[in-house]
C-alpha cells in the first residue's frame, strides 16, 4: 500500500555537519520498567558555519523529556523536537552544553536496533543508526567523539555492567542498586557505542601486546555456557597475534570485552572495545556445533577484532562508504583464515560463497556496485556485494601490488588515515601513491554492478611456435546502469604443456602481462605469445584472481587434464566444477552427456580422491557437486528447477553407480575414533567422509541407510548434523524420522533447533511448506528471534529453489506471507528473507510470474517498513 518512506539519499548531497561534537556524556538509569537517558553533549560551530544556522540532531521513536542548555531549561520557541528530530532554532555561536532527557522502553524493542532487551539482558546495536534511537545525536559515522558513559541499574538483575573503553569508577548506591563508569579515550562515531546490562557469567583471559602492555580479555555470556566459549577466546587471542605479525596493528585499550547475546538482527558487531555477538558466533562444544560453526567463529572473531583497525581506528565519511571497512575487514579476516588453516581450501570455500551468493546479487534486480551512490534504506546495504566483493577488489590490488607492495601500502593507509572518517577515493588514492600506479580505471570496480563476463579463446601455430590469448570482457547492464565502463581485470595464468609441466615463453605483445600477470583493462585484446614450444593448456585466473565470469574454448578434456595436472590448486578444483556444472546444465537443456563424458569426469573425481598429496578438506570441495543453485545460475535463463534437481541427481547417478562399493569403503575407512577436534585435518576428514556420504545418498540406494546408522552412531555434532541434512536433502526414507529424533534429542536447545530449521526448510517433498506453515505457527515459536527465523526462512529461500519457486506460487506465498508479518516486528529481518525473491528474473515465464504475483500481492495488502518496500520496490521495478 505505502511505505514509511520513499526518499533516496544520495552521496553526492554529502556535507559535514555544521556543527561538531566536542564530546559526549551519557548517563543511563536503567530499571526494570524503563530506562532514563540523560545526555550532555558539548556542541560547537563548525569553522565557517553561520551565526544562527540550526542545529538538528537526529531522533528515531524518541519522546523528549526534558531539555536544557548551558544548564538552563529551554524555551519552548527556542526548539523542535518530533520522534525523528530535535532542532535548536538558533544556538549560541560558541561552544556550549546541550542536556537532553529521554525515556526508553528496551523490553518493547523487537527492531533489534537501539537499546533492547535480549533474553533479560540490555543490550545495544548501533550500526548503522540505531544510536539515535537511543538519544538525540548528529548520527552519523563523520561526527567523532569521546563518550563517558555512567550506567546505574538493579545489581540484582544487572550485576554486570559493560560500556566502551575503560572502566574508571563503580560502586554502590544502596537500595539495591549500583552504577560503574566507562570511558573511551579514543573519538568514535556513535554508531561504535556499546552498553551491556545484565546478569552474565564470563571467563577470562589477556594478551600481552608487541610493546609489551598487557590487555584484559573477557567472554561474558548467559551463566552456565561459560565452557562453550573457550573457542572464541581462543580464536580473539589468536587474532591479535596475527594482526600484529602480518599488519604490524597492536590492539589500543587495556581492556577487550565480547558479549554474546541471543536477538541478534546480523552476526557480530565491532563496537570499540566491547563487541557484541550473535551468541552462534560464540557458542561451541563438539556434540551441538558442527565444524562449520567453529570455522563461522574464528572467522567472525577474527573479523570484529580486525575492525578495532580497519573500521573504528579508520572510519567511513558516511555509508556510501560501507565498504571501505567492511572489504578490507573481510579480507583481512579471509587472509587470517587461510593462514590458520588451508590457503586453497579457505580460497575455494570463499570462491563458492561468493558465487552462491553474491554473483546472484550483482546478476538482478538488487545489483548494485560496491560502493552505492544512492539508497532508501541503508541496512539494505549491509550486502554480500559489499562485503565479499568488496573483498575481492582489495584482493585485486594485493595480487597486482605482491605481499610486499601491499604491506607498504597498507601501511600508508593506517599512518595517513589514522583518526579519520574517509572515503573509498582515500583508500585508492594511498595505494597509487604507495605502489606508484595509476589506480583510476581500477577504482571502477568500487563504482560499477555486475559481474563482469570475460570470453576467452587460443590458438596455436605450431610453425612459429606462437600462441594466442584472445579476451574479451562484457558488462552488462545493471539497474541504473545502462551502459558500462571496461574493468581493469588482473588475470594470474600460466600455460601447461603436453606433459603437464609449465610451458614458458620468450616474448609477449599485444597487452601488458607482468610475470604470470595479465593486465586487461579493454573489452578487447589479443596477446601473442612467442617461443611457446608446444601447444599449451592455458590455466587462466589462477586462485580466482579476479570476481568474473569466464567462458573458454576449453574441452571437456582441457578441463580434465587441467584438473589433474595444473600447479594451481584453485584452478585444478574449478576444472573440475566446470566440468560437472556443464554436464548438468547441458542436460536440464534437453541435451544428454555422453557416456565418455562421465566416465573421463568420473576418472577424475577418483584419481583426485585417491592422490595422496591432497589433503582431505580440499578432496571434499573436489568432489562436491556444484548446488542445483549454482547450476540455474550458470545456465541464467528460462530456469526449471526441477530439471536441474534432476539433472543433477542423474549426473551424480551416473558418477557414483559404477564406483559405489568403493566410495563406500573409502566412506568406511575415514572413520576415526579420535576424541574430537575442531582443528583443519580432523574438520577436513570428516568433510571429505560426509562429502562422500552425499554422493552415496544422492547417486546410490546404499546411502541412505548408511546416513541413518550415522545418525545413530555419530558423536559429535558433525557428523549428526550431516546425516540428518543429507537425508533431508535427499528425502530418503528415514528422512522424517531422523528430523524427529534430533528435534527430540536437542529439545530446549535454541541454536541446535536453528539447525533442524535449517535442514526442515531443504526437503524437497511437496508437503514442506505445510509443515514449515505448522513450525512457523506453533504457539512456543519464538517469533521474534532472527536466528530462528532466518534458520527456517532463509534457508527455504536460498537453498530449496525446487519448493520455494513451485509453478503453483505456494513457495512464494508462504514467504510473502512470512514477510508481511515479520515485517511488523522486525524489518530487518524481514527485509532480508525478501531478498530471495531476486533469482526471479532467471526463472521459467510461469515461475516468475508466480512470484511476482506474490509480491504484488505483498505490495498492495500491507503497510510496510522503509526495509521492506525498498527491496520490494527494486524487484519489482
Ligand atoms: N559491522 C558489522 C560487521 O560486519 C555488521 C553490522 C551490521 N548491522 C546492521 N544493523 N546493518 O561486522
Ligand atoms: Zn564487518
Amino acid at each position: 500500500m505505502r511505505t514509511e518512506s520513499e526518499q533516496t539519499i544520495y552521496l553526492k548531497d554529502y556535507a559535514p555537519t555544521p556543527y561538531r561534537i566536542v564530546s559526549v556524556e551519557l548517563d543511563f538509569k536503567i530499571l526494570e520498567e524503563s530506562t532514563r537517558v540523560r545526555a550532555q553533549l558539548t556542541v560547537e560551530p563548525r569553522e565557517g558555519t553561520a551565526p544562527g544556522t540550526p542545529l538538528v540532531l537526529d531522533g528515531d521513536e524518541l519522546k523528549l523529556d526534558s531539555i536544557a542548555l548551558d544548564g538552563a531549561p529551554l524555551m519552548q520557541s527556542a526548539y523542535a523536537s518530533d520522534a525523528n528530530s530535535l532542532t535548536l532554532v538558533e544556538p549560541p555561536h560558541k561552544r556550549f552544553v546541550l542536556e537532553t532527557e529521554v525515556t526508553l522502553n528496551p523490553a518493547a524493542n523487537t527492531k533489534l536496533m537501539g537499546l533492547y532487551r535480549s533474553s533479560g539482558t540490555w543490550c545495544t546495536q548501533c550500526e548503522p543508526e540505531g544510536f539515535r534511537r537511543i538519544t538525540y545525536y548528529l548520527d552519523r559515522p563523520d561526527v567523532l567523539a569521546p563518550f563517558k558513559v555512567r550506567m546505574s541499574a538493579p545489581k540484582s538483575v544487572a550485576p554486570v555492567l559493560l560500556a566502551n573503553g575503560n572502566l574508571v569508577d563503580q560502586g554502590d548506591l544502596g537500595e539495591g542498586m549500583h552504577f560503574a563508569v566507562w570511558e573511551d579515550p579514543f573519538l568514535k562515531p556513535a554508531y561504535l557505542f556499546a552498553l551491556v546490562a545484565g546478569d552474565l557469567g564470563s571467563i577470562k583471559d589477556s594478551f600481552t601486546t608487541m610493546s609489551g602492555r598487557e590487555v584484559e580479555l573477557g567472554i561474558y555470556c548467559t551463566h552456565g555456557k561459560e565452557a562453550e566459549c573457550a573457542y572464541a577466546m581462543d580464536s580473539l587471542i589468536r587474532s591479535m597475534a596475527w594482526d600484529e605479525r602480518r599488519f604490524g596493528r597492536e590492539y589500543d585499550l587495556d581492556v577487550f570485552n565480547i558479549v554474546a547475546v541471543s536477538d541478534f538482527n546480523f552476526g557480530a558487531m565491532e563496537n570499540k572495545g566491547l563487541n557484541i555477538f550473535n551468541d552462534r558466533l560464540v557458542f561451541a562444544k563438539p556434540e551441538t556445533a558442527t565444524d562449520a560453526n567453529y570455522h563461522g567463529i574464528e572467522r567472525v572473531i577474527a573479523h570484529e577484532y580486525f575492525h578495532n583497525w580497519t573500521g573504528n581506528r579508520i572510519t567511513c565519511r558516511d555509508w556510501f562508504q560501507l565498504c571501505l571497512k567492511e572489504g578490507l575487514t573481510v579480507f583481512r579476516d579471509q587472509e587470517f583464515t587461510s593462514d590458520e588453516r588451508s590457503r586453497p581450501v579457505q580460497r575455494i570455500h570463499d570462491v563458492q560463497n561468493l558465487r552462491t551468493s553474491q554473483f546472484p546479487e550483482d546478476g538482478g534486480p538488487l545489483a548494485h556496485p560496491p560502493r552505492p551512490d544512492n539508497y532508501r534504506e541503508i541496512n539494505n546495504f549491509y550486502t554480500t556485494t559489499v562485503y565479499q566483493k568488496g573483498a575481492e577488489i582489495v584482493r585485486m590490488l594485493a595480487t597486482m601490488l605482491g605481499e610486499a607492495g601491499f604491506r607498504k601500502a597498507m601501511d600508508l593507509y593506517f599512518e595517513r588515515h589514522d583518526g579519520d572518517a574517509t572515503t573509498i577515493e582515500a583508500f585508492i588514492k594511498v595505494f597509487e601513491d604507495s605502489s606508484g600506479r595509476n589506480l583510476s580505471q581500477f577504482a571502477t570496480w568500487y563504482l560499477q554492478a555486475g559481474t563482469p563476463q570475460v570470453k576467452v579463446s587460443d590458438s596455436y601455430d605450431a610453425a612459429s611456435q606462437s600462441y594466442t590469448l584472445t579476451l574479451s570482457q562484457t558488462n552488462d547492464p545493471t539497474p541504473g546502469e545502462p551502459t558500462k565502463k571496461p574493468l581493469l581485470i588482473p588475470v594470474r595464468f600460466g600455460l601447461i604443456g603436453p606433459n603437464g609441466s609449465p610451458l614458458g615463453w620468450t616474448g609477449v605483445s599485444g597487452g601488458t602481462v607482468e610475470d604470470d600477470l595479465i593486465l586487461f583493462d579493454s573489452d578487447s585484446a589479443t596477446l601473442t605469445f612467442e617461443g611457446v614450444a608446444n601447444k599449451p593448456v592455458p590455466s587462466l585466473f589462477r586462485g580466482f584472481s579476479a570476481p568474473v565470469k569466464l567462458s573458454t574454448n576449453l574441452s571437456q578434456d582441457d578441463l580434465l587434464f587441467l584438473a589433474r595436472h595444473d600447479s594451481d590448486p584453485f584452478n585444478r578444483w574449478d576444472a573440475l566444477q566446470t566440468a560437472s556444472t556443464t554436464l548438468i546444465a547441458n542436460a536440464a537443456q534437453g541435451k544428454a552427456w555422453s557416456e565418455d563424458d562421465v566416465d573421463a569426469l568420473r576418472a577424475a573425481l577418483i584419481d583426485t580422491l585417491e592422490n595422496g598429496e591432497l589433503d582431505d578438506a580440499y578432496k571434499a570441495q573436489a568432489l562436491d557437486i556444484p548446488a542445483e543453485t549454482v547450476v540455474g545460475r550458470y545456465i541464467g535463463k528460462d530456469v526449471n528447477p526441477d530439471a536441474v534437481a534432476a539433472a543433477r541427481k542423474g549426473l551424480v547417478t551416473a558418477l557414483v553407480s559404477p564406483v559405489a562399493s568403493k566410495l563406500a569403503s573409502t566412506y568406511e575407512a575415514l572413520a576415526s575414533s579420535d576424541a574430537y577436534s575442531p582443528n583443519a585435518a580432523q574438520a577436513g576428514r570428516r568433510s571429505l567422509r560426509n562429502g562422500l556420504l552425499s554422493l552415496l545418498t544422492t547417486g546410490s540406494d546404499r546411502g541412505a541407510a548408511l546416513a541413518a546408522n550415522q545418525f545413530e552412531v555419530a558423536t559429535n555434532m558433525t557428523d549428526r548434523y550431516a546425516a540428518m541434512a543429507i537425508s533431508v536433502r535427499n528425502w530418503t526414507s528415514e528422512a522424517s524420522a531422523l528430523l524427529g529424533a534430533f528435534r527430540t534429542r536437542f529439545a530446549g536447545d535454541p541454536l541446535v533447533f536453528d539447525k533442524w530449521l535449517t535442514a526442515s526448510a531443504q526437503a524437497p517433498d511437496e508437503d514442506v511448506i505445510d509443515r514449515m506453515r505448522a513450525t512457523l505457527a506453533a504457539p512456543d515459536f519464538p517469533k521474534t528471534n532472527p536466528n530462528r527465523l532466518r534458520s527456517l526462512l532463509g534457508s527455504f529461500v536460498m537453498a530449496n529453489p525446487v519448493q520455494f519457486t513451485r509453478v503453483d506460487g505456494a513457495g512464494f506465498r508462504f514467504i510473502t506471507e512470512a514477510v508481511a508479518e515479520i515485517d511488523k516486528v522486525n524489518p530487518q529481518v524481514a527485509s532480508r528473507i525478501l531478498t530471495g525473491f531476486r533469482v526471479l528474473p532467471i526463472l521459467e515465464a510461469s515461475r516468475r510470474e508466480a512470484g511476482m504475483t506474490a509480491l504484488q500481492a505483498l505490495k498492495e495488502q500491507h503497510t510496510l517498513s522503509r526495509n521492506v518496500g525498498e527491496i520490494l520496490d527494486r524487484i519489482l521495478a
